[in-house]
């Protein structure tokens, strides 16, 4: 067996967790590598609907085990509850577990989210506010607390008063803002220690075990290409990379692991947040994408712009994630539109440019040159196999395929588990 990324391939929500969930029934063990409860990864199974944060997507499959790696940053809080309201659900999370590495967000994260963020203006980056940029940055700077800190009260102690003290300066003389109590702090991350301590463990030789017995290992990606602070439209990002390579990273597995990687896109584009987005569709074909698909957060329900599918863009994410096939979802919401749109190119000064920017000012003046394609109006959400899908539907979908220079394994048609066409079986 081998190790499968499953990889945002947009600005994030293209549906992830409902490919994780899928391919997770034949998994041995998913790993959650970035991000942290900005990610929000709907699943619906026979076991209901659910909005996942930080617990991976394959929590519902019974011989998976489930770790939240390295790269990601935890909110204990959030943790807490989302393993509390799945239990309550009836799914067991005994096989859950946390990489020691993990870095924790604490109060400052939170409120240092928000206050930078109302500093900005009319500059906000439109975060989810959730701390997740503060952690990123307290990680780097050597300035983080880790889930392995919580094990040892001494040490969390000695760690959380060196670090608070100048975490309240900056609340206190940049911000004028309350400073936080080194008591209540720690004694609220004392009772979260022990409330997590049977889950954290080093996690990276369960994965080598589960390779060694040559188990199918997946990696599920959070955020999306786009939004990668190296390759994305910077410095409207997030703070870690939910590229293939940050898999690696975020797990802790070599490169050569990988066998396959899934580049997970929406059939049109969506973004929550500031920033650039070629496509994006300010009239009421936009508002007619966000009603017909219901396009708002799931972490933060703020409504997603839309717009067509942008090949430029998707042909990038091929680029730099190294895709070796595609999951193209939400093709249903497309399925009453009596033509569709997609971005072969942008117009730039005059010029026509095939490529992604690096610079958001030249993205921000990037004109779409689409190319025209009819739609199929006929509902597609209960079709199962590829030849049964319309033929202007295998039509749009061909062309995808050539524009993004990745062929398309997994096509679906609803949010549901089984409304999914495999066109090449992956497992
Ligand atoms: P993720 O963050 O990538 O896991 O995606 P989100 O869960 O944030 O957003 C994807 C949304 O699309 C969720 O509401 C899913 O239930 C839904 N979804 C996923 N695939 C399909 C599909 O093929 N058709 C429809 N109609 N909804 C889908
Ligand atoms: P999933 O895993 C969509 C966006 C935010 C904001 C930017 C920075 O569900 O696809 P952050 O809080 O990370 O500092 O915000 O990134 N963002 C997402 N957009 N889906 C996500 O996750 C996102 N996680 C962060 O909206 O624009
Ligand atoms: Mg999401």
């Amino acid at each position: 067996m081998s190790v499968i990324a499953v990889i945002g391939a947009q600005w994030g929500d293209e549906g992830k967790g409902k490919v994780v969930d899928l391919l997770a029934q034949k998994a041995r063990v998913v790993v959650r590598f970035s991000g942290g409860d900005n990610a929000g990864h709907t699943v619906i199974n026979p076991y209901g609907k659910f909005a996942l944060h930080l617990i991976p997507s394959g929590i519902f499959s019974s011989q998976a085990v489930c770790i939240i790696g390295n790269g990601v940053v935890i909110n204990p809080a959030v943790l807490i509850d989302e393993i509390d309201q799945l239990n309550q659900r009836g799914v067991d999370t005994s096989r859950l577990f946390i990489s020691d590495r993990a870095h924790l967000i604490m109060p400052y994260h939170i409120l240092l989210d928000g206050l930078e963020e109302e500093s900005r203006a009319g500059k906000a980056l439109g975060t989810t506010r959730r701390g997740i940029g503060p952690a990123f940055a307290d990680k780097t700077a050597r300035l983080g607390i880790r889930t392995g800190d919580l094990l040892d009260k001494e040490v969390l102690l000695e760690r959380l008063h060196l670090i608070l003290d100048g975490k309240n300066i900056i609340l206190t003389k940049v911000y004028g803002v309350s400073p936080l109590s080194l008591d209540e702090v720690y004694s609220q991350y004392c009772q979260y220690g022990e409330r997590l301590a049977p889950y954290i463990r080093e996690t990276t030789i369960m994965l080598e075990e589960a390779l060694n017995r040559e188990e199918l290992v997946l990696l599920e990606g959070a955020q999306g290409a786009l939004l990668d602070p190296d390759f994305g439209t910077y410095p409207y990002t997030t703070s870690s990379s939910p590229l293939a390579g940050g898999g690696c990273l975020g797990a802790g597995l070599g490169p050569t692991r990988i066998s396959r990687i899934i580049g997970v896109f929406k059939a049109y584009c969506t973004r929550v947040g500031g920033g650039p987005m070629p496509t994006e569709l300010k009239d009421e074909t936009g508002d007619l994408i966000r009603e017909r698909a219901h396009e708002y957060g799931t972490t933060t329900g703020r409504p997603r712009r839309c717009g067509w599918f942008d090949a430029v863009a998707a042909r990038f994410s091929t680029r730099i994630n190294g895709f070796t096939g595609a999951a193209i979802t939400r093709l249903d919401i497309l399925d009453s539109f009596p033509r569709l749109k997609v971005c072969v190119g942008y117009k730039l000064d005059g010029q026509t440019i095939d490529y992604f920017s690096g610079s958001i000012a030249t993205l921000e003046k990037c004109q779409p040159i689409y190319e025209e394609l009819p739609g199929w109006q006929a509902p597609t959400t209960n079709v199962r196999q590829y030849e049964q899908l319309p033929v202007k539907a295998r039509q749009y979908l061909t062309r995808l395929e050539e524009l993004i220079f990745c062929p398309i394994d997994i096509i679906s048609v609803g949010a549901g588990r089984d409304q999914t066409i495999i066109k090449v079986p992956i497992l």
